[in-house]
């Protein structure tokens, strides 16, 4: 694309998605769905790395819901937000009932919840309108996620007949059914996957990218009232109000006395998988508000309710298979091909068996009945064999001697438990190879996950990373479940990725112990391709962060002739081997900057880059670590606390004097 072309496309889409943002945040009337507004987002970010000369501070792509977010500011809460006592068994439930009871001289009323295993955010909203929201923090100051609540559909706006102030506590979560879909887009485009969705939403609600914000289906259920201008009677009330006003509230059912809660806290723990949510408990609370005010919290918690936590849920299963995977290094890996159930919300058809030493362990066979968990991983794990259930005739399981992939001989790793094939050439590598290459933090090539691969690798198309470059548009029109315009996208997202640069192609290679961050250490330190490859293993020592195994490492790579090969394809293609990130000179060396407030000539991002170029690092919290802190308009609490611990203080015309 010619550079006028790319400046007049530029300038349309931030028009557009301009627009598009408008019609979502000021009048709530979006006429496009989130996907298509992050298409939007991306295809303009895309051409502004691509034509880097055209980035500019108030593009959209820099910014939050239209407007620049600090990270983030701190807010107290006005009444604290507490947590809540567990407890793990009926006697400690009962145990509270009776703590309760004794201390109000009486036989009291409690209801049950699902403890929902999210977030928990204040949300406050003056005269019916949401005015703020913000994280629990330490329960006594969080931080202000307004921006990024405004994306969560079911956080009411504004709400029906409600008092002048109130402040609700409730969760923000990801449901099952929306995790599970993140996940397979996430497959789809080879980035890696998020482990449940506790994690996803709260990587989702405290970053600032619009584009994940958005992509990442958030929910809330609100649970408590902590303060209002209005009276409520009992907690039950309070939640109808709620729901009148227009929230989406917890479900409870009420109880007279403590053991009539028993039977919904086991029936909440045995339904678990009906919830759109994951739950990780109930919780019991007394109903009356003025009882509660009497009996107060402990340092901690509140002493009117606790939380009923459940174990991990495990299931049984019965072993089909055992598999054996190759890895990108090569790593063989053990996973047990189970009959499908149903756990934890999700179908889970089989199981990770780590290595040699864990078969052994739990003696694992092909047959056996084996007990599955899910504890907060992507992927379950075998915990024990139940072997009053083992059928006759079955044989301990031994890994194979050679790589089930290719035959090559295996050999353990001198260092740990694994075994790695030693097959220069083994397919199941050289598959993994191509999809950790267009992987997002590598070549970021868009729509290039593993289904794509292996059906260009199945169809003869692709051998190794570098056959990419000399793919047509038609060649990929061919394969199964690829149109002429899907083809057409990624033909031009292999494109666009020629120009990443030596740090990415580098992280891309695979090389062992080079990752994204030695691929930038290094693309800082070497202008290109040719002079890092020219470098001795002794130079490369001199590399911050690079040791003598990395450097021996890079030198094997360079050295043999499959790289070679790979090396010649890629510069004959036209990949950039060029460094973005080269050092102008090393005047920042050894210093910490942290940057707050709004700079009037750079973006973040602008600045960061410019301190890297100079050696310097970028951090996002002042300590007394800090070197410097360069303070724009409207510097915050960062200013402040940089200040009370004496750390010099630039102001944006003396920063750019110190670049100059
Ligand atoms: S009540 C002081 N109700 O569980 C009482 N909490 O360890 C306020 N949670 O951080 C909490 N579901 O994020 C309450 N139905 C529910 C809940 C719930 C989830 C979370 C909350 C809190 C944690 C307590």
């Amino acid at each position: 694309m010619e550079r006028a072309e790319a400046k007049e496309k530029i300038e349309a889409l931030r028009a557009e998605v301009a627009e598009h943002a408008r019609r979502y945040y000021e009048e709530d009337a979006p006429t496009i769905s989130d996907f298509e507004y992050d298409r939007l987002i991306h295809t303009l970010a895309e051409l502004e790395q691509a034509f880097p000369e055209f980035l500019s501070p108030d593009s959209p792509t820099q910014r939050v819901g239209g407007r620049a977010s600090e990270k983030f500011a701190p807010v107290p809460h006005a009444v604290p937000l507490e947590s809540l006592t567990d407890v793990f068994s009926q006697e400690e439930l009962f145990a509270f009932g009776e703590r309760v009871q004794n201390a109000l001289d009486g036989e009291a009323d409690f209801d049950v919840e699902p403890k929902i295993d999210g977030l928990s955010v204040a949300l406050e909203y003056r005269n019916g309108s949401f005015y703020r929201g913000a994280t629990r923090g330490d329960g006594e100051t969080g931080e202000d996620v307004t921006d990024n609540l405004r994306t969560v559909r079911s956080l009411p706006q504004s709400l029906h007949e409600a008092p002048e102030r109130l402040i609700v506590r409730g969760e923000i979560y990801i449901s099952k059914a929306s995790f599970e879909q993140l996940n397979a887009r996430r497959e789809i485009r080879g980035e890696a996957l998020l482990a449940n969705p506790r994690n996803a939403a709260a990587g989702s609600l405290r970053q600032l990218d619009p584009k994940v914000a958005a992509e990442r289906q958030l929910d809330l259920i609100v649970y408590n009232v902590q303060l209002s201008s209005r009276e409520y009677e009992s907690h039950t009330a309070s939640l109808e109000a709620l729901r009148a006003m227009g929230f989406p509230v917890v479900p409870y059912k009420l109880y007279d006395g403590i053991r009539a809660c028993v039977e919904q806290v086991a029936w909440i723990g045995e339904h678990r998988d009906t919830f759109p949510y994951e739950l990780d408990g109930a919780v019991i609370k007394l109903n009356d508000l003025a009882r509660r005010a009497q009996l107060g919290s402990t340092a901690k918690a509140p002493r009117w309710a606790v939380a009923y936590k459940y174990p991990p849920e495990k299931k049984q299963g019965r072993v089909l298979d055992i598999a054996v995977q190759v890895g990108r290094t090569g790593v063989l890996t053990p996973r047990a091909v189970l009959e499908p159930i149903r756990l934890a919300g999700t179908t889970v058809s089989s199981a990770t068996l780590h290595n040699q030493d864990f078969i052994d362990r739990l003696d694992v066979r092909i047959g056996d009945t084996v007990w599955v968990q899910k504890a907060g991983e992507i992927i379950p794990e075998v915990v024990e064999v139940d072997k009053s259930r083992r059928p006759a005739g079955t044989q301990p399981f031994r890994l194979p001697a050679v790589c089930p992939e290719c035959g090559s001989p295996v050999v353990r790793d001198p260092d740990g438990a694994f075994l790695r094939c030693t097959g220069a050439e083994c397919p199941a590598q050289r598959l993994r190879h191509i999809v950790h290459f267009a992987a997002k933090d590598a070549m970021d090539i868009d729509g290039l996950g593993p289904a794509v691969v292996e059906s260009l690798v199945g169809a003869g198309l692709v051998r190794s990373p570098a056959d990419l470059y000399y793919l047509s548009a038609s060649q990929v029109a061919e394969l199964d479940r690829m149109g002429k315009k899907s083809a057409e996208n990624l033909i031009s997202a292999i494109d666009v990725s020629r120009q990443r640069g030596l740090a990415r192609l580098l992280s891309a290679f695979g090389i062992r112990q080079v990752g994204e961050k030695a691929g930038k250490v290094l693309a800082q330190r070497y202008p290109n391709l040719d002079a890092l490859m020219a470098a001795s293993q002794e130079e490369l020592m001199q590399v911050p962060d690079v040791g003598a195994v990395t450097a021996q490492y890079l030198t094997d790579w360079f050295a043999s002739e499959q790289s070679q090969h790979q090396i010649r394809l890629l510069r004959e293609a036209g990949v950039s081997f060029e460094s973005r990130e080269q050092l102008r000179d090393s005047r920042f060396a050894g210093k910490t900057f942290v940057l707050t407030g709004t700079l009037e000539h750079y973006t973040r991002d602008q600045a960061k880059a410019l301190i890297e170029a100079c050696g310097g690092k970028v951090s996002g919290s002042v300590s007394k670590k800090t070197s410097l802190v360069v303070a724009g308009a409207a510097a915050g609490s960062k200013l402040t606390r940089a200040q009370s611990l004496g750390i010099p203080i630039l102001s944006e015309t003396e920063f750019q004097a110190m670049l100059e």
